[in-house]
């Protein structure tokens, strides 16, 4: 049996077609039945007249009920047209209903929005409130937003390649969620926080134009701007300096803007650069909220950040340039802005470094990181020298890094955009969970699958772990 989308109804004037989705709404009125009926491209009203073969069966239907109904598309008099809606202008006669599956009765309507439903309840029942019309819209353009960059990075030469989700921890500063190995009792793999090591030595691989579309999973408190697993836009390029990374990016938000949410503002272009230290007089934060006008829901006020301290003090050391008191504000395998190359390398004046980090910020939120990498070897065991890692450490830890940047690696740099946060701004929502399909709870839960939850005693003997609860 053909089946007719529901948003190519009103091109079917006078013809019989038969649709296939949920019964939306249903409304008994005794001699005739109206239903709107709802698929992956729309809703439509229907109604199932007195004298239709349909109408007893029509009486027993309910809300989600999945349905197939054959019948004719009447344009609507008049009078009823609403002709800002989908269907708008026309009306489905049914003439026979097949039911492909029943419903349990749902523990909350599906209507246009489920915002204001307890979420708890909404994130039991994830697969029913993805149905809502809002919900499917944000998963709509998350793809359609994954798609265009995809297609815009091919066609600036780069190559999509897929890294381990088993692997090393990294240092991005969380605390990682880790694996047990089988074959290696008590060897652990960690999940990435972030591919950054990988998409480093892709470079060194001679790939020139990584990116992907990385999962990242870092064990850190939610919140509504952070979850334990997240997704990432990453990217990395060689031969390349910071101003070409940042314009190449500021190119492909502005052309994702313009052609995918075209009734969005951009508030300034190019995109404004501030330093860390005016960010923090001026606003008081390193994520700093531009828009002129915070009223404006399709104002986007994007900012890049930079001059970043590559290190923060860790101790009240007389001495500033004690190696070991000092941590990495943002990344380790940054390389310092040129001029204080220099210092990096002597280890002096380490708390006055610059890194050549840069942060992309959009109305508050920081929605991107990235900066030129380190690629001598040399250099990076000078930031961990500062780390106060020792050599064996650095070695045991970082050894791979450092024999790929001693085989020829080229010069490079990227950027990772948070693209939960950036779709959540980009589709007005209030926090990433509204803008990813299986999001956990605050509490680092899936309440759909109950996940965490506890392994059989068999799984724990394979894995030579006892647990000490
Ligand atoms: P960074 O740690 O800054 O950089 O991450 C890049 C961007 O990812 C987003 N982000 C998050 N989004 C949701 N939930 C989280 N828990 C979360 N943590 C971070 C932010 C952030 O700007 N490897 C480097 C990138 C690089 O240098 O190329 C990195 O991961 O929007």
């Amino acid at each position: 049996m053909q089946r007719t989308n529901i948003d190519q109804l009103s091109g079917n004037i006078s013809n019989t077609v038969t649709i296939m989705g949920w019964v939306h709404n249903y409304r008994d009125q005794g001699k005739m039945v109206f239903l709107d009926i709802r698929d992956r491209s729309g809703i439509v009203q229907a109604v199932v007249l007195s004298d239709s073969p349909a109408l007893e069966l029509a009486k027993t239907l309910r809300s989600e009920f999945v349905i197939s109904a054959t019948g004719i598309i009447n344009e609507r008099p008049e009078k009823q047209k609403k002709l800002d809606v989908l269907n708008g202008t026309v009306e489905m006669e049914i003439q026979s209903i097949a039911v492909l599956n029943s419903a349990d009765t749902p523990p909350f309507e599906i209507t246009n929005t489920t915002i204001d439903i307890d979420e708890e309840v909404r994130l039991r029942n994830r697969y029913l409130d993805l149905r809502s019309i809002r919900m499917r819209d944000n998963m709509v353009m998350r793809s359609r937003t994954a798609k265009f960059i995809r297609d815009s990075l091919e066609a600036e030469g780069f190559l999509e390649i897929e890294t381990p989700l088993l692997t090393k921890s990294t240092p991005e500063g969380a605390r990682d969620y880790v694996v047990p190995s089988r074959v290696y009792p008590g060897h652990f793999y960690a999940l990435p926080q972030s591919p950054q090591q990988y998409k480093q030595l892709l470079m060194s691989s001679g790939i020139e134009r990584y990116f992907q579309v990385a999962k990242c999973l870092r064990d850190e408190d939610s919140r509504g701007d952070r979850q334990p697993e997240f997704t990432q836009i990453d990217m990395e390029m060689s031969f390349v300096e910071r101003e070409d990374v940042m314009q190449l990016n500021e190119r492909v938000l502005i052309d994702l803007v313009t052609k995918l949410y075209p009734e969005k503002k951009i508030q300034q272009i190019p995109f404004p650069r501030i330093t860390y230290a005016d960010a923090m007089s001026q606003y008081n934060s390193d994520r700093p909220d531009i828009r002129t006008d915070k009223n404006d829901p399709n104002l986007l006020a994007f900012c890049w950040v930079i001059d970043f301290p590559f290190f923060e003090s860790t101790a009240t050391s007389d001495n500033p340039d004690t190696l070991g008191s000092w941590t990495f504000t943002h990344n380790p395998f940054s390389a310092a802005m040129p001029e204080y190359h220099d210092d990096l390398m002597n280890k002096k004046n380490i708390g006055n470094i610059l890194t050549s980090q840069y942060d992309i910020t959009l109305n508050g939120y920081e929605i991107g990181g990235g900066s030129i990498r380190n690629h001598q070897a040399e250099a990076l065991t000078a930031v961990f020298d500062i780390l106060g890692y020792s050599p064996e450490s650095i070695q045991e830890n970082f050894g791979h890094m450092l024999r790929a940047f001693r085989s020829g690696t080229p010069p490079h740099g990227g950027i990772a955009w948070g693209f939960d946060r950036l779709i959540m701004l980009l589709q007005n929502e209030p926090n990433i969970r509204e803008v990813i399909a299986f999001p956990k709870t605050r509490t680092a839960q899936d309440i759909m699958m109950d996940s965490p939850s506890t392994i059989s005693e068999k799984q724990l003997n394979e894995l030579s772990i006892k647990l000490s609860l």
